[in-house]
């Protein structure tokens, strides 16, 4: 059989540093690299730009934008439709509104050949909350990643602070707590670790030594590595 395209997985919590860990790793690797919350928080965004609301009613008109969604990633930037929307759908806003289209069963189907389609040579890093469970469930690595939602909450606030705005601590602690839950208690993928992950804990480790981990733990997969 042709060799598998390798894939590593890396899934967690909101605020979990996934984002800054899976696009580092994809560096270091030479790997494509897919942030797919941001396909979510896209679609989210086009649903509300064509005036529909965010719930099981509009399910189908969601899922059928989600399923050819114009978009592109160029050079860090992410454009819909031509639009730069990379700082719109960073705001806290647009990540709970893609939590709440990431619930609609069909708008998850609609997004799955999308996501596959970044799975090419020389390979891919792909983070989300069910990539090893159920986008990549053959993937080569899967790691959960972790951190406590005290220490999701500081990193949050320090990354807000520096772009400007400044709710406080507890405000943005309670927001994602409420969303881990949404993501968590969802019928369909929800957040949870693959039965084959490795789970890290990032919640006392820097970025550096995250990324060492799971290049260590690639390392350990490859058969053809060790030379
Ligand atoms: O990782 P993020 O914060 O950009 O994700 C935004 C939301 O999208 C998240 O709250 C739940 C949803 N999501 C998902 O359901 N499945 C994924 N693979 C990635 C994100």
């Amino acid at each position: 059989p042709a060799p598998r395209v390798p894939v590593v997985c890396i899934d967690g919590p909101t605020a979990s540093g996934k984002g800054t860990l899976a696009s580092q790793t994809a560096q270091r690797l030479g790997y494509l690299y897919l942030d797919s919350g941001a396909l979510y928080r896209i679609t989210a965004l086009a649903a509300i730009r064509a005036g529909l609301a965010l719930d099981q009613a509009h399910e189908h008109s969601i899922a059928s934008m989600a399923e050819r969604l114009p978009v592109a990633f160029e050079q860090g930037r992410v454009l819909l439709g031509g639009d730069d929307v990379t700082d719109a759908i960073r705001t806290e806003e647009a990540g709970m509104n893609a939590s709440r289209v990431s619930a609609l069963p069909a708008v998850r189907t609609a997004l799955v050949a999308l996501q596959q389609s970044f799975r090419r040579l020389p390979g891919l890093v792909a983070d989300g909350r069910d990539m090893g469970t159920v986008i990549f469930p053959d993937a080569q690595l899967k790691v959960f990643l972790t951190a406590s939602a005290a220490r999701r909450a500081e990193r949050r606030h320090k990354q807000l602070i520096s772009k400007g705005f400044a709710p406080t601590i507890d405000t943005l602690r309670a927001d994602l707590e409420a969303r881990d839950a949404r993501d968590s208690q969802r019928a369909v993928a929800p957040l949870k670790p693959a039965q084959d992950a490795l789970l890290l804990d990032n919640s006392e480790q820097s970025v550096e030594d995250s990324v060492a981990q799971v290049l260590a733990w690639w390392e350990a997969r490859q058969p053809f590595a060790a030379t």
